[in-house]
Protein backbone atom coordinates (compact mmCIF):
# COMPACT_ATOMS: atom_id res chain seq x y z
CA UNK A 1 0.00 0.00 0.00
CA UNK A 2 1.43 3.68 -0.31
CA UNK A 3 2.00 5.89 2.05
CA UNK A 4 0.01 9.03 2.10
CA UNK A 5 -0.82 12.59 4.08
CA UNK A 6 -3.42 12.93 6.14
CA UNK A 7 -4.92 16.35 7.18
CA UNK A 8 -7.55 16.63 9.87
CA UNK A 9 -8.56 20.58 10.36
CA UNK A 10 -11.17 22.18 12.12
CA UNK A 11 -12.02 24.21 15.11
CA UNK A 12 -10.72 23.79 18.61
CA UNK A 13 -11.99 21.18 21.09
CA UNK A 14 -13.32 18.69 17.82
CA UNK A 15 -11.61 16.04 19.00
CA UNK A 16 -8.73 16.11 15.99
CA UNK A 17 -6.19 14.98 18.22
CA UNK A 18 -7.86 11.72 19.22
CA UNK A 19 -9.12 10.76 15.79
CA UNK A 20 -5.54 11.64 14.43
CA UNK A 21 -3.98 9.50 16.96
CA UNK A 22 -5.82 6.82 16.67
CA UNK A 23 -5.73 6.58 12.86
CA UNK A 24 -1.45 6.94 13.04
CA UNK A 25 -1.44 4.40 15.37
CA UNK A 26 -4.11 1.88 13.55
CA UNK A 27 -2.13 2.66 10.20
CA UNK A 28 1.64 2.44 11.79
CA UNK A 29 2.23 6.43 10.48
CA UNK A 30 3.76 9.15 12.44
CA UNK A 31 1.37 11.59 14.10
CA UNK A 32 1.74 15.45 14.55
CA UNK A 33 0.05 17.76 16.79
CA UNK A 34 0.61 20.95 15.32
CA UNK A 35 -1.62 22.80 17.68
CA UNK A 36 1.07 21.95 20.36
CA UNK A 37 4.23 23.43 18.34
CA UNK A 38 2.26 26.69 18.65
CA UNK A 39 1.26 26.48 22.05
CA UNK A 40 5.39 25.63 22.67
CA UNK A 41 6.18 28.84 20.92
CA UNK A 42 3.34 30.86 22.92
CA UNK A 43 5.02 29.17 26.47
CA UNK A 44 8.09 30.58 25.04
CA UNK A 45 7.00 34.12 24.41
CA UNK A 46 5.16 34.45 27.90
CA UNK A 47 8.50 33.32 29.57
CA UNK A 48 10.19 35.81 28.19
CA UNK A 49 7.58 38.64 28.79
CA UNK A 50 7.12 38.90 24.91
CA UNK A 51 3.48 38.07 25.32
CA UNK A 52 0.34 39.02 28.55
CA UNK A 53 -3.36 39.19 28.17
CA UNK A 54 -2.62 43.02 27.65
CA UNK A 55 0.18 42.85 25.55
CA UNK A 56 2.55 41.73 22.81
CA UNK A 57 5.80 42.65 21.76
CA UNK A 58 5.68 40.88 18.22
CA UNK A 59 9.19 42.66 17.13
CA UNK A 60 10.81 40.96 20.14
CA UNK A 61 9.34 37.26 19.44
CA UNK A 62 10.54 37.53 15.96
CA UNK A 63 13.59 38.65 16.83
CA UNK A 64 14.11 35.66 19.31
CA UNK A 65 12.24 33.06 16.61
CA UNK A 66 15.72 32.08 16.01
CA UNK A 67 16.58 30.69 19.66
CA UNK A 68 13.55 28.43 19.93
CA UNK A 69 14.02 24.79 19.20
CA UNK A 70 10.92 22.44 18.62
CA UNK A 71 10.97 18.59 18.74
CA UNK A 72 8.77 15.48 19.25
CA UNK A 73 10.26 12.86 20.94
CA UNK A 74 8.37 9.71 21.26
CA UNK A 75 7.17 8.31 24.87
CA UNK A 76 7.27 4.60 24.62
CA UNK A 77 5.00 4.58 28.03
CA UNK A 78 2.45 6.78 27.16
CA UNK A 79 2.82 5.46 23.01
CA UNK A 80 2.52 9.26 22.49
CA UNK A 81 5.23 12.00 20.87
CA UNK A 82 5.85 14.45 23.81
CA UNK A 83 6.96 18.24 22.44
CA UNK A 84 10.34 19.49 23.28
CA UNK A 85 11.02 23.13 24.16
CA UNK A 86 14.86 23.74 23.94
CA UNK A 87 15.68 20.27 25.35
CA UNK A 88 12.65 20.45 27.79
CA UNK A 89 9.43 18.74 27.63
CA UNK A 90 6.73 21.02 27.77
CA UNK A 91 3.93 19.15 27.07
CA UNK A 92 2.21 20.09 30.66
CA UNK A 93 3.00 23.38 30.46
CA UNK A 94 1.45 24.29 27.48
CA UNK A 95 -1.99 22.86 27.96
CA UNK A 96 -2.76 25.31 30.44
CA UNK A 97 -5.50 28.10 30.20
CA UNK A 98 -3.42 30.99 30.10
CA UNK A 99 -1.48 29.43 27.01
CA UNK A 100 -4.87 28.60 25.63
CA UNK A 101 -5.93 32.06 26.02
CA UNK A 102 -2.90 33.61 24.21
CA UNK A 103 -2.14 31.04 21.57
CA UNK A 104 -4.48 32.81 18.86
CA UNK A 105 -2.82 36.05 19.18
CA UNK A 106 0.50 34.61 18.82
CA UNK A 107 -0.50 32.21 15.51
CA UNK A 108 -1.66 34.91 13.80
CA UNK A 109 1.84 36.58 13.45
CA UNK A 110 3.23 35.54 9.89
CA UNK A 111 6.98 34.72 10.66
CA UNK A 112 5.82 32.32 13.47
CA UNK A 113 3.42 30.46 11.09
CA UNK A 114 6.28 30.86 8.33
CA UNK A 115 8.70 29.15 10.36
CA UNK A 116 6.14 26.31 11.83
CA UNK A 117 5.01 25.77 8.73
CA UNK A 118 8.38 24.81 7.47
CA UNK A 119 9.22 22.58 10.08
CA UNK A 120 5.48 20.65 9.89
CA UNK A 121 6.30 20.32 5.77
CA UNK A 122 9.68 18.61 6.58
CA UNK A 123 7.92 16.24 9.33
CA UNK A 124 5.88 14.94 6.31
CA UNK A 125 8.11 15.18 3.02
CA UNK A 126 8.12 11.13 3.39
CA UNK A 127 4.38 10.87 3.64
CA UNK A 128 3.21 8.61 5.46
CA UNK A 129 1.84 11.05 8.54
CA UNK A 130 -1.40 12.29 10.52
CA UNK A 131 -1.07 15.93 10.90
CA UNK A 132 -4.18 17.90 12.64
CA UNK A 133 -4.23 21.78 12.94
CA UNK A 134 -5.61 24.68 11.52
CA UNK A 135 -3.98 24.98 8.03
CA UNK A 136 -2.81 21.40 7.28
CA UNK A 137 -5.33 21.04 4.25
CA UNK A 138 -5.04 24.45 2.68
CA UNK A 139 -1.68 25.85 3.07
CA UNK A 140 0.85 22.99 5.22
CA UNK A 141 -0.07 20.19 2.45
CA UNK A 142 -2.36 21.22 -0.01
CA UNK A 143 -1.22 17.91 -1.71
CA UNK A 144 -2.65 15.76 0.93
CA UNK A 145 -4.13 12.55 -0.10
CA UNK A 146 -7.14 12.89 2.57
CA UNK A 147 -8.45 15.30 4.59
CA UNK A 148 -10.83 16.02 7.23
CA UNK A 149 -12.78 18.65 8.34
CA UNK A 150 -14.40 18.20 12.01
CA UNK A 151 -16.16 20.74 13.65
CA UNK A 152 -19.08 20.07 16.53
CA UNK A 153 -20.94 22.87 18.19
CA UNK A 154 -19.22 24.93 20.59
CA UNK A 155 -20.76 23.71 23.50
CA UNK A 156 -19.90 20.13 23.43
CA UNK A 157 -16.64 21.48 22.12
CA UNK A 158 -16.14 23.77 25.35
CA UNK A 159 -17.73 20.61 27.35
CA UNK A 160 -15.37 18.11 26.22
CA UNK A 161 -11.87 20.37 26.61
CA UNK A 162 -13.68 21.30 30.74
CA UNK A 163 -13.67 17.87 31.28
CA UNK A 164 -10.09 17.42 30.03
CA UNK A 165 -8.98 20.12 32.25
CA UNK A 166 -10.77 18.86 35.46
CA UNK A 167 -9.03 15.38 34.89
CA UNK A 168 -5.94 17.17 34.74
CA UNK A 169 -6.66 18.85 38.18
CA UNK A 170 -6.77 22.67 36.71
CA UNK A 171 -9.20 24.70 37.88
CA UNK A 172 -11.52 26.52 35.80
CA UNK A 173 -15.38 27.08 35.46
CA UNK A 174 -17.14 25.92 32.16
CA UNK A 175 -18.04 29.68 31.34
CA UNK A 176 -14.55 30.11 30.85
CA UNK A 177 -13.63 27.52 28.93
CA UNK A 178 -16.66 27.93 26.70
CA UNK A 179 -15.16 31.85 26.60
CA UNK A 180 -12.09 30.64 25.27
CA UNK A 181 -12.86 28.33 22.77
CA UNK A 182 -15.28 30.83 21.39
CA UNK A 183 -12.60 33.31 21.33
CA UNK A 184 -9.90 31.29 19.68
CA UNK A 185 -12.33 29.96 17.36
CA UNK A 186 -13.04 33.54 16.12
CA UNK A 187 -9.42 34.99 15.79
CA UNK A 188 -8.57 31.58 14.67
CA UNK A 189 -11.15 32.24 11.12
CA UNK A 190 -10.59 35.91 10.93
CA UNK A 191 -7.01 36.11 10.71
CA UNK A 192 -5.19 37.40 7.80
CA UNK A 193 -2.85 34.35 7.59
CA UNK A 194 -4.24 30.88 7.09
CA UNK A 195 -6.76 31.59 8.30
CA UNK A 196 -9.24 28.31 9.83
CA UNK A 197 -11.50 26.98 6.96
CA UNK A 198 -12.45 23.64 5.55
CA UNK A 199 -10.05 22.58 1.93
CA UNK A 200 -12.34 22.38 -1.20
CA UNK A 201 -11.64 19.07 -1.02
CA UNK A 202 -12.00 18.15 2.50
CA UNK A 203 -14.66 16.03 3.61
CA UNK A 204 -16.48 17.65 6.65
CA UNK A 205 -17.06 15.86 10.04
CA UNK A 206 -19.43 17.51 12.34
CA UNK A 207 -19.37 15.07 15.64
CA UNK A 208 -21.61 16.93 18.06
CA UNK A 209 -23.64 13.85 17.96
CA UNK A 210 -21.50 11.08 17.10
CA UNK A 211 -19.82 8.73 19.45
CA UNK A 212 -16.00 8.22 19.19
CA UNK A 213 -15.85 4.47 17.77
CA UNK A 214 -18.41 5.70 15.10
CA UNK A 215 -16.36 8.42 14.20
CA UNK A 216 -13.21 6.05 13.52
CA UNK A 217 -14.49 3.30 11.82
CA UNK A 218 -16.07 5.87 9.66
CA UNK A 219 -12.69 8.09 9.34
CA UNK A 220 -11.02 4.42 9.07
CA UNK A 221 -13.00 3.12 5.92
CA UNK A 222 -12.64 6.45 4.40
CA UNK A 223 -9.00 6.28 4.42
CA UNK A 224 -8.54 2.87 3.59
CA UNK A 225 -10.10 3.66 0.49
CA UNK A 226 -7.29 6.05 -0.10
CA UNK A 227 -4.30 4.24 0.65
O1 LIG B 1 -5.04 22.39 18.31
P1 LIG B 1 -4.94 23.34 19.48
O2 LIG B 1 -6.27 23.73 20.03
O3 LIG B 1 -4.00 22.86 20.54
O4 LIG B 1 -4.26 24.64 18.86
C1 LIG B 1 -3.99 25.77 19.64
C2 LIG B 1 -4.00 27.03 18.79
O5 LIG B 1 -2.87 27.02 17.89
C3 LIG B 1 -5.20 27.25 17.89
O6 LIG B 1 -6.28 27.87 18.57
C4 LIG B 1 -4.62 28.15 16.79
O7 LIG B 1 -4.59 29.50 17.21
C5 LIG B 1 -3.19 27.67 16.68
N1 LIG B 1 -2.97 26.76 15.55
C6 LIG B 1 -2.80 27.30 14.29
N2 LIG B 1 -2.49 26.51 13.24
C7 LIG B 1 -2.35 25.18 13.39
C8 LIG B 1 -2.53 24.60 14.68
C9 LIG B 1 -2.85 25.42 15.74
O8 LIG B 1 -2.93 28.52 14.12
N3 LIG B 1 -2.02 24.41 12.34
Amino acid sequence: SKKIIIAIDGFSSTGKSTIAKELAKKLEYAYVDTGAMYRAVTYYAMENGFVGLEFLKEDKLIENLKNIKLNFRYNEKLKFSEIYLNGKNVEREIRTMEVSSLVSKISAISAVRKMLVKQQQEMGKERGIVMDGRDIGTVVFPDAELKLFMTASAEKRANRRYKELLDKGNDVSFEEVLKNVQERDYIDSTRKDSPLKKAKDAVEFDNSNMGLKEQFERVLSIAERCI
